[in-house]
């Protein structure tokens, strides 16, 4: 069954139940973490929002355990941070899904929205998935900058608009106008991986983000 075919709201059901390995996954973490969210983790932020963040998919520990993307990954801390700081958030990141931050003009979403073994989505996983990101961008109707964190998340969007590959090679601080309106922005994963061994830098991340804040004030 595909979802990409058939994902007609933005976000999927709390059972989805698209991809066997991702639900016998989900099932094996509802028996041994019974508190943790343990389904599809829902999008964040407004859906007027003029950027849309796209990460690759849940921590079993962050956005897994707490209903929030990117929240409570290490991950989150360089993003939440960054997204402070361009404008993008206001409140305290706490790590947690009702730290009351909220974000401005701004939404997070993942390519696979459930937890994926080893925090690996297969290709199909991803291919399925893609549905979901297709109806965030149909429901977001002010849609304006698109930032792809990583290869996975940069081929999703690259998918879910119909362009092709080779128009939009992914790459950190790469800039493809999409549309006379869009521009998707590449930047590395703000994983702790990539950060600990300093392909991304902070500095490199909220460049990315400078140049997006850029973007929006000329299209204003
Ligand atoms: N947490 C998320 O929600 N997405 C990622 O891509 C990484 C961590």
């Amino acid at each position: 069954m595909s979802a990409r075919a058939e994902a007609a709201t933005a976000e999927p059901a709390r059972d989805c139940p698209y991809c066997p390995r991702l639900v016998a996954f989900r099932r094996a973490n509802r028996e041994s973490e019974p508190a943790w969210f343990n389904a599809p983790v829902p999008s964040f932020g407004p859906r007027e929002a003029r950027l849309l963040v796209v990460g690759l998919a849940p921590g079993l520990k962050g956005a897994n355990r707490t209903g929030r993307p990117f929240t409570g990954d290490y991950a989150g801390d360089l993003l939440y941070a960054t997204l402070s700081e361009f404008g993008f958030a206001r409140g305290t990141y706490g790590a947690r899904r009702d730290d009351g931050l909220a974000l401005i003009d701004a939404r997070i979403t993942n390519a696979v929205r459930c937890v994926p073994p080893e925090n690996k989505p297969t290709p199909e996983e991803i291919r399925t998935c893609n549905g979901f990101l297709a109806a965030i961008l149909t429901e977001m109707p002010n849609h304006a900058a698109i930032v792809a964190l990583g290869r996975v998340a940069h081929d999703s969007v690259v998918i879910t608009l119909n362009l092709k590959r080779s128009r939009a090679p992914f790459a950190h601080g790469a800039e493809h106008r999409v549309s006379e309106r869009v521009v998707l922005f590449d930047s590395y994963h703000c994983s702790r991986y990539n950060t600990n061994t300093g392909v991304l830098t902070p500095e490199m991340f909220r460049a990315v983000f400078a140049r997006v804040r850029a973007q929006l004030e000329r299209t204003a």
